[in-house]
C-alpha cells in the first residue's frame, strides 16, 4: 500500500466513526410519538420498511423486539449488513425508456413464478409479533404473490403453516431446516415438508454452533438451534439423496464455498450471514456477491444465487440483483410488519415492489431482468472519505 493510500485509509476509518442509524429519521417519531404503549400506528402511517421497526419497537415488549432485532456479539455484522449498500455507488443512466418497468418485476425461483425478485427469508417465532404467528407471513406472501420460506423453528408446525395458506394447492413455499445428522429424523422431516406441499428444502449451514447473542440472552430469547451441528459437504450430498426436493444451501459466505456448492450440485445457494445473528465479523451478502463476481462470476450462471441481510430499500435489492443474484430475501422487516398480520406483510411487499420499480427506473434500467454490474461502481466508497 502506498503511504498516501495508507493515510487515506486511516482518514476513512476515523471518519467512519459516525453515528449508526439503525432507524433512519422518517418523521414517524414526530407524527406518531404520542402513541400509548402497546398501540401500533395506523398502517397508513407506514411509509417505508424502517417504519415497521419503529412501530414494532413502540408497540411490543422489549423482549419481543429484542428477539427480532438482536445480532451477534458487538453487532458489527448486523450493522455492516445495513451499511454495506451505501458504500457502493450507483451508475444511473438517463434517456432510457423505463415506462414499462413495473411489468418486468416478476421472476422465477427454481422454476416457480413469483411477482417480484424478493422473498420472505425464514425466521423463527412469528408469535413474538402477532398471535396469528406464521399465518400472517404465509397469507401476506400469498396476497403479494412472493415466495415464503417457512422456518423450522416456527411457532406453527409445518402442517399448520400449510393449512394456513389461502389456497394450499397452488401457493409455492419452501421449508427451511436445521439438521442434526440423525438420518431417521431427517427423512421424517423431509417427508413432512414434501407432504405439506413445500417445493424445496432450505438447508441452513451458517449455524454450526450457537450464535453469541448478548442482548438476546439477557432477555432469555436466545437461539433454539443451540447445539454443535454436523454439517459437511459429504453430508450435504447424502441429504440430496434423501429427498426428491431440491436442497438449497443457505448461509454461503465466501467464493470458495460458492464454487464448492456448484461442484456438489446445489440447485441454488443463498448468500447470508443469518442477519448478523451468528458470527460477528462475517461479511454482508453484498460483499460476498462482489467477491464471487470478481473471482468466479460463472457461479451466477451455474446455479441460482439468492442473498439476504440488511435489505431495507429498493436500491439495496437492485445492487444484489445487479451482481447476478436471482432474488433477495428480507427477514426482520417482514417479522416486524407481521405485527399487523397479513395486511402488514402485504404492505411491506407493496412498498418493496414500488421502491424497486422507482429506483430501477431512475437508474435507467428498462427491464429488471437485464440489470447488470455496469449499473454499479464496484470500488468500495465511503461517503465520508
Ligand atoms: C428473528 C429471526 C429469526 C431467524 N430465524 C432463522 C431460522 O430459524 N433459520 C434460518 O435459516 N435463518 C433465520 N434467520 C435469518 C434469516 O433467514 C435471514 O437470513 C436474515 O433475517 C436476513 O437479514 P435481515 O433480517 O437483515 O433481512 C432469522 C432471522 C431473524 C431476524
Ligand atoms: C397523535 O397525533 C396524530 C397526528 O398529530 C393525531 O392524528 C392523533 O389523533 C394523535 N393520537 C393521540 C392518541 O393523541
Ligand atoms: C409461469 O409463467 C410463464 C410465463 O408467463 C408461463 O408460461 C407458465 O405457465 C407459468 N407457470 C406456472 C406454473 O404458472
Ligand atoms: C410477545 O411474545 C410472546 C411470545 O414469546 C407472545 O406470547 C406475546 O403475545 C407477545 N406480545 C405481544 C404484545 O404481542
Ligand atoms: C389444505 O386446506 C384444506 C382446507 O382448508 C385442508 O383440509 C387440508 O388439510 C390442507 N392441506 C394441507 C396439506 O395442509
Ligand atoms: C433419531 O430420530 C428418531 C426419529 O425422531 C428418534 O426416534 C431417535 O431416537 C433419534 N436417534 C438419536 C440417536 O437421537
Ligand atoms: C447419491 O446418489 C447418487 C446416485 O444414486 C450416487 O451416485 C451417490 O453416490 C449418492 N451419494 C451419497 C453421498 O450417498
Ligand atoms: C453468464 O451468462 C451470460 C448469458 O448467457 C453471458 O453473457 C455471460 O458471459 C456469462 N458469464 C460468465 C462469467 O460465464
Amino acid at each position: 500500500m502506498r503511504s498516501s493510500d495508507l493515510l487515506l485509509s486511516f482518514a476513512a476509518t476515523a471518519l467512519a466513526a459516525r453515528p449508526f442509524l439503525n432507524e433512519p429519521d422518517t418523521g414517524i417519531d414526530d407524527v406518531m410519538g404520542n402513541l400509548t404503549a402497546g398501540e401500533l400506528p395506523p398502517l397508513d402511517q407506514i411509509i417505508g420498511l424502517p417504519d415497521f421497526e419503529w412501530a414494532f419497537r413502540h408497540a411490543r415488549p422489549a423482549k419481543n423486539y429484542t428477539y427480532y432485532r438482536n445480532g451477534a456479539a458487538g453487532e458489527w455484522s448486523y450493522r455492516n449488513n445495513l451499511e454495506a449498500y451505501s458504500r457502493f455507488r450507483l451508475r444511473p443512466r438517463v434517456m432510457v425508456d423505463i415506462t414499462n418497468i413495473e411489468s418486468t418485476l416478476s421472476t422465477t425461483i427454481l422454476g416457480h413464478n413469483f411477482s417480484a425478485p424478493f422473498f420472505i427469508s425464514p425466521a423463527a417465532r412469528a408469535d413474538y409479533a402477532n398471535e396469528v404467528a406464521e399465518a400472517g407471513l404465509v397469507q401476506g406472501a400469498y396476497e403479494g404473490n412472493i415466495l415464503y420460506m417457512a422456518a423450522l423453528y416456527a411457532k406453527l408446525s409445518i402442517e399448520e403453516i400449510a393449512a394456513a395458506k389461502p389456497t394450499n394447492d397452488t401457493q409455492v413455499t419452501f421449508q427451511q431446516v436445521y439438521l442434526d445428522a440423525n438420518d431417521t429424523a431427517t427423512k421424517i422431516l423431509f417427508e413432512r415438508a414434501e407432504k405439506a406441499g413445500s417445493k424445496a428444502i432450505v438447508f441452513t449451514v451458517d449455524s454450526a454452533a450457537d450464535g453469541n447473542r448478548h442482548r438476546a440472552l439477557r432477555y432469555g430469547v436466545g437461539s433454539a438451534d443451540s447445539s454443535y451441528s454436523y454439517i459437511t459437504w459429504d453430508y450435504y450430498q447424502k441429504l440430496q439423496n434423501m429427498t426428491t426436493l431440491p436442497v438449497i444451501i443457505k448461509g454461503i459466505m465466501t467464493v470458495e464455498d460458492a464454487v464448492t456448492a456448484v461442484e456438489k450440485g446445489a440447485p441454488a445457494i443463498m448468500l447470508s450471514n443469518h442477519g448478523g445473528r451468528q458470527l460477528d465479523g462475517s461479511p454482508s451478502a453484498l460483499e460476498v456477491a462482489l467477491e464471487i463476481y470478481q473471482q468466479a462470476p460463472q457461479v451466477f450462471n451455474q446455479t441460482e444465487v439468492y442473498a439476504d441481510g440488511g435489505v431495507r430499500y429498493g436500491a439495496d435489492a437492485l445492487k444484489l440483483l445487479a451482481l447476478g443474484c436471482k432474488a433477495v430475501g428480507l427477514g426482520r422487516p417482514f417479522m416486524y410488519a407481521n405485527a399487523y398480520g397479513a395486511a402488514g406483510v402485504k404492505k411491506a411487499i407493496d412498498i418493496m415492489k414500488h421502491e424497486i420499480a422507482l429506483d430501477a427506473a431512475n437508474m435507467g434500467v428498462a427491464d429488471i431482468k437485464k440489470i447488470n454490474p455496469s449499473f454499479m461502481k464496484w470500488e468500495n466508497n465511503n461517503w465520508y472519505s
